[in-house]
């Protein structure tokens, strides 16, 4: 799989990161097939790709010279079969990951590039799930990817290397630059910003700073580009407690129990920018 000889990709899971790793495809000129559940989810994932990518081109992320890349949605998971690559960024639980991995695996070729954007789900659990395990690596995509062009790249214990190559050559053809990390939960970045998304939550239940305080101080005092509160609201409130689920279970650390504010949040529907109101306000969010 070489640089501009790509074809097309399966990306699965039509939400905030499906959408936005879609973005990075199409604006690039790689054609891409995105499965998710209904149609419904579908068209507003269709919306937000052509919105991202007219963004992208107007910031200078993708080529005005180069063609957006073909873009088709299925809720049919048999239509990935000649995938180059497929990504998967459903939902942050574990046996429904499993699920979607097992079916897709089954229909792709062997020796394809399996890729789960997984926020703290050990690579190597998922890997049992799959047909092939030495097929599949993490790649944990930032939101959003056509803005942050980093990722983590994480290589489970029976990762290959040409699983490894196919994942970097497939990272240069997106313009995404791998930072290399070993498995666990949460990997490097998540196994840190959930348990600090979790402590600023607690912060603003405990009465000792608002929203606004908690972000300024992180944001003025050691120049963090956002705080913790707004990055929550950015990734979704619903996600990060289901990532700090996720390393509960699997590292035992209280430190990672949702706490209640975060737990209200959610009950209530307030997601963050998803939903338009989380630890603050977002006018006009997508
Ligand atoms: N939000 C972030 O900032 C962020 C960053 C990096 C990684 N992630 C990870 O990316 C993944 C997706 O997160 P998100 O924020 O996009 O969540 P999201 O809730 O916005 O989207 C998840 C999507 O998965 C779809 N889905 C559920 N079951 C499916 C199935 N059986 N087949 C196909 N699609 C299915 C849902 O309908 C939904 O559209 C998670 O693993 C998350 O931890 C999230």
């Amino acid at each position: 799989m070489t640089g501009s000889t790509i074809g097309r990709i399966a990306v699965l899971g039509a939400g905030v990161m499906g959408t936005g790793i879609a973005t990075v495809a199409v604006g690039r000129g790689v054609p891409v097939v995105l499965v998710d559940v209904d149609q419904a989810t579908l068209g507003k994932a269709t919306a937000s790709i052509r919105q991202q990518t007219r963004l992208g081109r107007l910031m200078g992320s993708f080529d005005a010279a180069v063609a957006d890349g073909e873009l088709t949605t299925t809720t049919l998971v048999g239509a990935i079969a000649g995938a180059a690559a497929v990504i998967e960024s459903v939902t942050e639980k574990a046996d429904l990951k499993a699920m979607v991995l097992t079916a897709a695996t089954a229909v792709v070729t062997p020796g394809t590039v399996v890729v789960s954007n997984t926020s703290a789900i050990p690579i190597d659990e998922l890997a049992e799930h799959c047909a092939r395990p030495e097929d599949v690596v993490g790649i944990h995509f930032m939101n959003p990817p056509y803005l942050i062009r980093t990722v983590e790249l994480i290589r489970g214990p029976r990762s290959s290397d040409a699983a490894i190559a196919a994942a970097e050559a497939l990272l240069a053809r997106l313009g995404q630059t791998p930072v290399r990390v070993g498995d666990g939960p949460g990997f490097v970045i998540n196994r840190v910003l959930q348990r600090s998304i979790n402590e600023a939550a607690r912060i603003v239940q405990d009465g000792v700073a608002t929203p606004e305080a908690v972000d300024a101080a992180f944001t003025g005092c050691l120049g963090h580009r956002t705080g913790p509160l707004a990055t929550a609201d950015l990734i979704g409130l619903d996600n990060v407690v289901d990532s700090l689920h996720v390393l509960l279970e699997r590292t035992g650390d209280e430190g990672y129990r949702p706490c209640e504010l975060l737990l209200a949040k959610v009950k209530a529907g307030e997601f963050g920018r998803k939903t338009r109101r989380g630890f603050f306000e977002h006018e006009g969010a997508l």
